[in-house]
Order: C-alpha cells, then structure tokens, then sequence
C-alpha cells in the first residue's frame, strides 16, 4: 500500500539546520516523497546577495532549497586565507531564512574527509590554466567536494555563480564525464552599484582598497567596450586592461585574458562570444572577476 502523505512531514516554515549527510540524505529523501524538486546551493558562507541570488533562483524553480555552507580546506593552498575566511554562521542562516531556504547543510570537516580519505577528482587540462595555475592543487579541491556534495544531496538542481567562472566551467565538464544526473544551473554576477562584483573576500578590504578593488571590474568593461566597438587584436585588449590595472595604486596582476567561453583557450582573434577574466592582488587580497563578451550580430546593433 502506498504510504499517506501525512508520513511525510511537510516543508517547515522554519529553516532546518543539520550536521550529518545521513540528516540531509532523510530530508531530502521526505521531500522526494512529498514530489518536490530538490536544489542545491554549495557555498563556503559569509553570505552576500550573490550567493543569496542563487538561492532565490533555485527557490523558483525547486520545492525544496538546501544551502551547504563548508569552508573547504583541501581547496586553499598553504599561505591562503583558510584560517581567516569569514566565518558568521548565526548571520548566514538569518539570510537564507529571508529568502526562504528549507535547509542549511554544515558538516564537519571530519564528516566530509573522514579518516582514511583518498580520493581526489581532477578535470585535467582546464583546471591548469588560469585561476589553476595561479593556485596549484585548488580546482582538485574544489572539484572534490562539489562532486562529494552533489552525491550527498543528489539534488535535481545545483546552482553556481558566473562570478567564479572557470570553476562552473569544470564543474559541468565533471558532471558531463562523469554523469551526474544533477543539473547544474550557473547564474550571473551579482555586483555592487558602482560595478565591484560581490565578493565574501571584499569583507578583507578597507575603504581604500576596496576603491582600488574597482580596477577589476573597470578593466573587464573597457575589454568589452573595446571588442564590441571592433578593435580586432586580442592581444591590444588585454594590453589596455593591463595598463588600466597597473596604474591603480596597491593592485597586483595575477592575469588578465580575455578566453573562449568553454575551453578558456586565450584568444588571439575575436569570437563571436568570449570571455574576459582577470585576476590580481589588491594588497594581500586576491580578487577575481570577469565578463561575458558577446559581439553585435550585425554592424550597426552596439546594444550588447
Ligand atoms: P563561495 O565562494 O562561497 O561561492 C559559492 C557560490 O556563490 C559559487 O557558485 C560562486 O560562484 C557564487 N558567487 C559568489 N559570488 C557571487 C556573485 N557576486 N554573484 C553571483 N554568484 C556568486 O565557490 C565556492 O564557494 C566554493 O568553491 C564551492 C563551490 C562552495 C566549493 O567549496
């Protein structure tokens, strides 16, 4: 006989907090039952409107929203900022409240890496360029626990920002070789007024940097500006986001590139549709950023 539907709990109003993967595994398994889609959400907390934007987005299209908030150490490397991260958990849980999250998933770091733990997952090839060659060993990290929270939540759905985005272009390669059923939805940038894309790391800058931290987003929107006006050498564009980088007092440059939007290939000819990164230092701040570049279909359309 088919179980009623009153041994299912419904959703709570309230926010559900849980530690273990067998408590997600339960929570999620009641909301299958009760027919809801599942989306997931993976996050290291100290929460802002970025990540909060993609759980609103998951809160539209899933019945059942689960945030995990896990500050990852198999993806810092030594000298980063792991110990520092903003940590703030009674602050994020409020804000997913707000936006009607059903479920917030901490673990401990001994119940994602528990004793004997072996395994590392690598995209090879796109995981040593960029932000890859910047940060060796970072994208195993991170490709390791997205995959290992993907198995725990089994989630329809998992949501990730444009904001990182080499790290959303592995993140599908992965699930493509590897057939995860879990969709995975990537969603735009979320940015201050004045273009500085939302960032848990911004927390590290004082007024003066953070007016430095402007430089990143500056530079992206003048390679834009320049490919959709129809300047044709690559190699200019990235020169004159260089130039505008290095002129800013207290920035460093990491890299700036501006790439195929799937293989991350640098180009040396415009494309139809690209990508601009760039990466640097703002003081001991290392921030990334980057722009979607697509070109006008016909001479004449500039709205882009
Ligand atoms: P974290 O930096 O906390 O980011 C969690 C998610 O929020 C990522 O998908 C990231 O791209 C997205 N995000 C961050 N800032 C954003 C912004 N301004 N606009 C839109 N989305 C934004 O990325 C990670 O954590 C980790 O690497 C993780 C995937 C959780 C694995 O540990």
């Amino acid at each position: 006989m088919p179980p009623a539907a009153a041994d299912f709990p419904l959703p709570s109003e309230t926010l559900s907090l849980v530690h273990t993967v067998a408590e997600v595994r339960e929570a999620v398994h009641a909301a299958r039952l009760r027919g809801e889609k599942v989306g997931v959400v993976p996050t290291m907390g100290a929460l802002h409107s970025g990540h909060l934007s993609l759980a609103t987005s998951a809160r539209e299209e899933c019945g059942f929203v689960i945030v995990t908030i896990f500050v990852n150490p198999s993806q810092f490397g030594p000298g980063e900022d792991f110990e520092k991260y903003p940590r703030m958990l009674e602050r994020d849980l409020a804000a997913c409240r707000r936006v009607g999250v059903d479920l917030v998933f901490v673990p401990s770091a001994a119940e994602i890496y528990p004793d004997g733990f072996r395994t590392q997952v690598e995209v090879t090839g796109i995981s040593n360029v960029l932000e890859g060659a910047c940060r060796p060993g970072h994208f195993s990290g991170v490709t390791t626990i997205v995959l290992k929270l993907l198995n725990i939540v089994q989630a329809d759905s998992a949501w990730f920002g444009r904001k990182d985005y080499q790290q959303q272009v592995l993140i599908r390669r992965m699930c493509l070789d590897l057939n995860v059923p879990t969709v995975i939805r990537t969603c735009p940038t979320v940015r201050e007024a004045d273009g500085l894309a939302l960032s848990s790391r911004n927390a590290y800058l004082d007024g003066e940097q953070r007016e430095s931290a402007l430089a990143l987003s500056r530079a992206l929107k003048l390679a834009r500006d320049m490919l959709v006006r129809g300047e044709t050498s690559v190699e200019r564009v990235r020169q004159a986001m260089r130039e505008l980088l290095e002129a800013t007092p207290r920035v460093v440059v990491d890299y700036v590139t501006v790439a195929h939007p799937e293989t991350l290939e640098e180009l040396e000819e415009p494309l139809p549709e690209m990508v601009a990164l760039v990466a640097a230092r703002v003081d001991s701040t290392r921030l990334i950023d980057n722009l979607p570049v697509r070109l006008p279909s016909a001479p004449g359309d500039r709205s882009s």
